[in-house]
Parts: C-alpha cells; structure tokens; sequence
C-alpha cells in the first residue's frame, strides 16, 4: 500500500492507521472512518480493543457512544492490536510525566517501533501526543528510520498537536484551528491533506517543533495564569478580602482577565505539559516551574483550610462532591480532588467521596457512594471540589432535607454563600473569608 499521488501534493488516503484509542485516538479514528476513510484503530489494552469489538466504550465523552457506533456501522472502522499497513499513522498515545516530573515517552516509542514492519514509501506518520521540543525529530524520526526509510525522503513525518475541550471533544476535533508542524514543507501539506478529511477549522502549517511548541505554551499559559489566581485566593483569605469580588471588579479593567481559583490544577495536560519545558530547560524557565509548584500546592491549602474551618478532621464525616480534575467529564487523570481525598484519608477523616461520571472510580480508603442521595447519608460536612453542573445545580434548602450535615465547603466556587446560609449551613468558599 502506498499514497495514491495525484499530483505533486494531492494525496489520497485509503486506509489510515490511529494508534492509542484513549480521550483523543479514538474520536480520531471514528472521524476519518464516518468521513468515509477506511480506519485500522489500534490499542495494546486488550480490554479496549475487545471491549471496542463488542460495542463497549472505556471512556466517557459526551456523542462518543453514537459517533463509535455509527464508525462501526459504515464498516470503515475495525479495533485490533497491532498496526496494519496504511497510507498515514497517526500516534495518539499517552505522554505522562514521572514521579520526578520527566516525560515518559514510552508509549510514543514503542508505538513509533510497531509501524516500522508496516511503514512504506510515501507513507505519512503524524505524532499526535503532546511531547518535549524536537520529539518528532530526535525521538520519532530515528526510531522509524530502523526501518531503512529515511523520513522526509521516503516517508512524510508531521507533529499535530491535539488542542480539543474534554466534554467537547467531538465538536472541538472538528472545529479547533489545527496546527500542523512538518519536518520539511511536504510532510506539513501531507498533513493539512490528511486533517482536510473533516477539519473546518483553518489548518496552519508549521514546523514540527514549532508545533510542539505551540501545544506546550498554550497549557502553560493557562497553567500560569490560574496559579495567579490560585495566590490571589491565598492572599486575599489573608487579608480578609473576597477574591471572587475583587476578581469580577479588576476584570472590568479593559486588559485583564483573571481567571478562577481553585483546588488545584489537574488532567494529564495543564499540570504535565508545563513540566516538559522545565525538563527541557530548567535554567531558562523559573517562571513556568514556580507556577507549577503553586498549582501543586492548592490541595495542601485545601486541607489547611479545612483544619482551621472544622478542627481536627479525624474521624470527621466528610463527603466529598467529584473528583474528576475539571466539571462534567469522567477523567480522574492527576485530579487535585482526588490528591485532596488522599490528603484527607492521611489525616483520617471518615470520608465518603461520590463522583456522579465515574462512581467506582476512587479505589482508596473511602466509601464511594453511587448516588446523591447515598453520598449524603451519614455526614457532617460537604465538601464541593469540582464544579458539576449537578452539583452546582443543587437547592441547599432540598440538601438540608436529606443529610444531617450542616457545613458546606465549596473549594471551586460554585456555590452561593447566601443561598447556603439560608438553608442553614455554615459555609466556606476558597477565597472568601
Ligand atoms: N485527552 C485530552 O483531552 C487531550 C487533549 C490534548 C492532548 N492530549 C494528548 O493526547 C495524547 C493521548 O491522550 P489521551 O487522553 O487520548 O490518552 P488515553 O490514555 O486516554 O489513551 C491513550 C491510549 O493509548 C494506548 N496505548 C499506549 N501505548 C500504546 C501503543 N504503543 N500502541 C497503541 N496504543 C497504545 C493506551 O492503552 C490508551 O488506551 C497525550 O499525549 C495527551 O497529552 C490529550
């Protein structure tokens, strides 16, 4: 199999391989194969590609159910193990960081080592997974010229970083502008061929290390800009000053726009990314590493603050509302909630912790309740860590009527003082002495 070449530039794909079938991969997948492009999805998790065979989804995203069950249905998507022969590889495996904050590029080495029996002339590989500057070039391009090609002259190598919204994954695939880094410029046009498949978004052709780039500055520049907001709250609880209040008004200036404190900063990409550049860099980027240091530092504020509010938290009945790392998604990946949990396990309170997306998701030493209505029985206090639309949803005057607990604590404000003390609990939201 080999690139149909048209004209100079004007490939035909006909069959595509997308390797890693997690939160990116497998939307990737069912995209080009319900836009008519035959798909080879491939995991080396046994249970994803049988439970994907049988119709059963591992994640959770909003449409991704029907999107998997319609890619099925056209008979362009099939689930295996290995890589088959294709037109164009894309990588979409996990980049996590270490215990020692390095990134493990693993998986993205070994998936770069299973294409090389299949790779062929003319063929395009597309590294996917957020990775350190010059990855493509110094860790995917050598691994794949084992094969005897040598990338740029026999095959086309491309980095496109994924930008999508959890939650909104299925729009933002289609929607999101699209950078597309090339080693050389007929690799990135391969690319902007490829994506051109269902991207209405605009496609920018780049470098592939400008690339990596790109996606590494954007989650540390949002990373950066909530610790500010995270030490705002710390200095206005030490000031006596509402930061909610002083956030709304200093964001009427026309030039800024603080964002939200909270308990943390979590996922595999705000709080790992940023971690790529301090590795890569470390005597160039303390701001970058400060940034991360303060965000780790929220959920250890969390308990501090529960310490003054309730006294010793041992044997305190505590439930603790979501533990996924952001609102209305299912991904538990390095949730400040769940490191707040952990936190709250060591100082021995007797908590009970309820995660409406993912209720058997938290395998600690706490009760996992499976409904609302479970997770309030038997409790002193509530403690809101992740702001749910359910959650935030809830009548605290229909709470009252169901649970014993008469404190509420809301670490990501979503709830209402007001509305809270009406209902006759004694409230504390972050930021707001
Ligand atoms: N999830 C997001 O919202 C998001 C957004 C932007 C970027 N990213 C980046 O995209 C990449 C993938 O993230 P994800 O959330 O989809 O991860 P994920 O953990 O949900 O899925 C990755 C899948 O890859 C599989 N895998 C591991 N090694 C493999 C190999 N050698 N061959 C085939 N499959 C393999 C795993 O079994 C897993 O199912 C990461 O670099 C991540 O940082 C993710």
């Amino acid at each position: 199999m080999g690139i149909v070449f048209m004209e100079e530039l004007a490939l035909k794909f006909q069959k595509i391989c997308v390797l890693g079938l997690g939160y990116i991969g497998l939307p990737t997948a069912c995209t080009f194969a319900t836009h008519g492009i035959p798909v080879c999805g491939v995991d080396i998790n046994q249970e994803i590609v049988h439970g994907l065979q049988n119709g059963h989804l591992h994640i959770y995203e909003p449409g991704l159910r029907t999107l998997v069950k319609s890619a099925m249905d056209s008979g362009n998507l099939s689930v295996h193990d290995q890589p088959e022969p294709a037109d164009a590889f894309i990588i979409s495996v996990p980049t996590p960081i270490t215990k020692e904050k390095n990134a493990d590029l693993e998986a993205v080495k070994s998936a770069a080592h299973s294409i090389i029996p299949h790779l062929q002339k003319g063929n395009l590989v597309v590294l996917e997974s957020t990775s350190p500057p010059r990855t493509t070039l110094d860790v995917v391009a050598p691994i794949l010229e084992k094969s005897g090609l040598k990338a740029g002259a026999d095959f086309m190598l491309a980095y496109s970083p994924e930008r999508v919204l959890p939650g909104k994954i299925l729009e933002e695939i289609i929607q999101n502008t699209r950078v597309i880094g090339g080693i050389d410029e007929r690799s990135a046009a391969a690319g902007k061929e490829l994506y051109s498949t269902f991207v209405t978004g605009d496609i920018l052709l780049t470098n592939a290390t400008t690339a990596e780039m790109v996606k590494l500055m954007e989650n540390t520049y949002r990373d950066i800009n909530i610790a500010i907001a995270n030490e705002f709250a710390l200095l206005a609880d030490r000031f006596g000053v509402d930061v909610w209040e002083a956030i709304a008004i200093a964001n009427r200036h026309p030039r800024v726009n603080i964002l939200k404190p909270g308990p943390g900063v979590g996922g595999h990409c705000i709080s790992v990314d940023p971690w790529f550049l301090v590795e890569a860099a470390p005597d160039i980027s303390p701001l970058v590493h400060t940034a991360r240091e303060v965000n780790d530092h929220q959920p250890y504020y969390v308990v501090e603050i529960l310490k003054k509010k309730l006294g010793s938290l041992a044997d305190r009945k505590i439930t603790v509302l979501g533990l996924s790392y952001k609102a209305n998604i299912d991904d538990l990946r390095e949730s400040p909630a769940i490191e707040i949990t952990n936190l709250l396990i060591q100082e021995q309170a007797a908590l009970t912790v309820y995660e409406p997306y993912k209720p058997d998701g938290f395998h600690g030493n706490a009760r996992a309740a499976t409904s609302l209505q479970e997770a309030l029985q038997d409790c002193e206090a509530l403690l809101l860590l992740v702001a749910h639309q359910q959650f935030i949803a809830l009548d605290p005057h229909e709470i009252s009527q169901l649970t014993k607990a008469r404190i509420a604590v809301d670490m990501c404000g979503g709830w209402q003082r007001k509305e809270w003390e009406n209902a006759g609990f004694h409230f504390y939201k972050l930021g707001q002495p």
